[in-house]
């Protein structure tokens, strides 16, 4: 036997860089690992109707052919793929959730109501995380129109044109689809969301009533059009006070703790600081908060915070964060109750709102 050689320098195996998925690429490595009732009949010398005969205990083999059939799908592992057993009655008793990104606390907490709510009535989740990308929910719609899912929950990167022609390819598969959160305003179906407008309107209200008017907002994504919405809401309080819009106090974020700390940055260089600001999400308003407070700001004494979400980390910080609060687990549940009506009785699109709550904590006492 040989000697082990202990001295050798273990090689370290480059971490495979993750290559960019694509359907066919993913296609193949699972026909490659996954033996079929084509695969076994090919072995066994007989047909994929023989093979569905001995599964299924049917009469018309002889019993020599059945234990050869019974021989090659154990020597395979080759167990009747439920989707291919459902295709019959088309209902997999499967629904397919594409979120934008899981690790923010919003998306986890409704993936959860989701979830929840799906197993209650039979069904179980298929989730994918879209990354924020377009790319992603795209190969996820092409995977969902030819896996055979029940329904689609989708909350979009973008809410445009190309995301509803997706939803439209697969509604005309006679797959529903619920949106969640981010509606696509041109396109009419089921949607469980918030009204942003007011929700914003109201917690930059709350600032102004406290007697702030130099009132920043570190807005989201604007293509995204739940944070239109709120940049609207925002602009629509200070107007209907008769504080006039300074765009220098509006700055740009992407969802992230770290845009949260850069917004704030540009904010302390402008010559009037804010006194109050009011975020398009809460991980940005505890970005502004952290980098606030790095340059010795005291919150809410030198700037009131205010973000929108209420994650559970809002009144973890400190000082514990005023946020508006959205019901991100009963979006979940409720989408859900829609997706199943719409799979069991192809019911009519609703479009239901779900109220918010503003929630006063330490960032914004006087
Ligand atoms: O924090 C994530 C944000 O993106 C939430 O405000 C939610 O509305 C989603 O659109």
């Amino acid at each position: 036997m040989d000697k082990v050689n202990y001295n050798r320098k273990r090689v370290e195996k480059p971490i495979p860089k993750t290559e960019t998925m694509t359907l066919s690429t993913l296609e193949q490595k699972q026909g490659k690992d996954y033996p079929t009732i084509t695969s076994v009949a090919k072995a066994a010398g007989v047909s994929k109707s023989t093979v569905s005969k001995v599964l299924n205990r049917q009469l018309g083999v002889s019993s020599k052919t059945r234990k050869k059939v019974l021989r090659v799908i154990d020597q395979f592992g080759y167990t009747p793929s439920i989707v291919a057993k459902s295709l019959k009655n088309k209902k997999t008793k499967a629904v397919g959730v594409i979120l934008p990104n899981i690790i923010n606390p919003f998306f986890a907490a409704m993936l959860r109501g989701i979830e929840d709510s799906a197993i209650r009535k039979g069904y179980v989740v298929v989730f994918c995380d879209s990354d924020d990308t377009r790319e992603k929910e795209s190969l996820y719609f092409q995977i969902f129109e030819n896996r055979w899912v029940d329904g689609i929950i989708f909350s979009g990167t973008a809410t445009d044109a190309e995301e509803e022609a997706h939803i439209r390819k697969i509604q005309n598969k006679g797959i529903p689809v619920v949106l969640v959160d981010r509606e696509i305003e041109a396109y009419f179906t089921n949607v469980v969301m918030v009204d942003n407008v007011r929700a914003a309107f109201e917690a930059t209200t709350y600032l102004l009533d406290l007697g702030h008017r130099k009132i920043g907002h570190i807005a989201g994504p604007q293509e995204i059009k739940v944070f239109a919405k709120r940049l609207q809401g925002y602009k629509e309080a200070l107007a209907r006070c008769g504080v006039s819009v300074d765009l220098q106090l509006v700055r740009k974020g992407d969802l992230s703790i770290r845009s949260g700390e850069s917004a704030a940055r540009e904010l302390m260089m402008k010559k009037v600081p804010v006194t109050a600001l009011f975020c398009g999400n809460d991980l940005m308003a505890i970005g502004a908060m952290k980098e606030f407070q790095r340059n010795g700001l005291k919150i809410p004494q030198d700037v009131c915070l205010m973000g929108f979400d209420d994650i559970p980390l809002a009144s973890l910080v400190s000082p514990s964060l005023s946020t508006v609060a959205q019901p991100s687990y009963q979006i979940g549940t409720t989408a859900i109750d829609l997706l199943v009506k719409s799979i069991e009785e192809r019911s009519i699109d609703n479009k239901v709102i779900l109220p918010t709550k503003l929630i006063l904590r330490e960032s914004t006492k006087r």
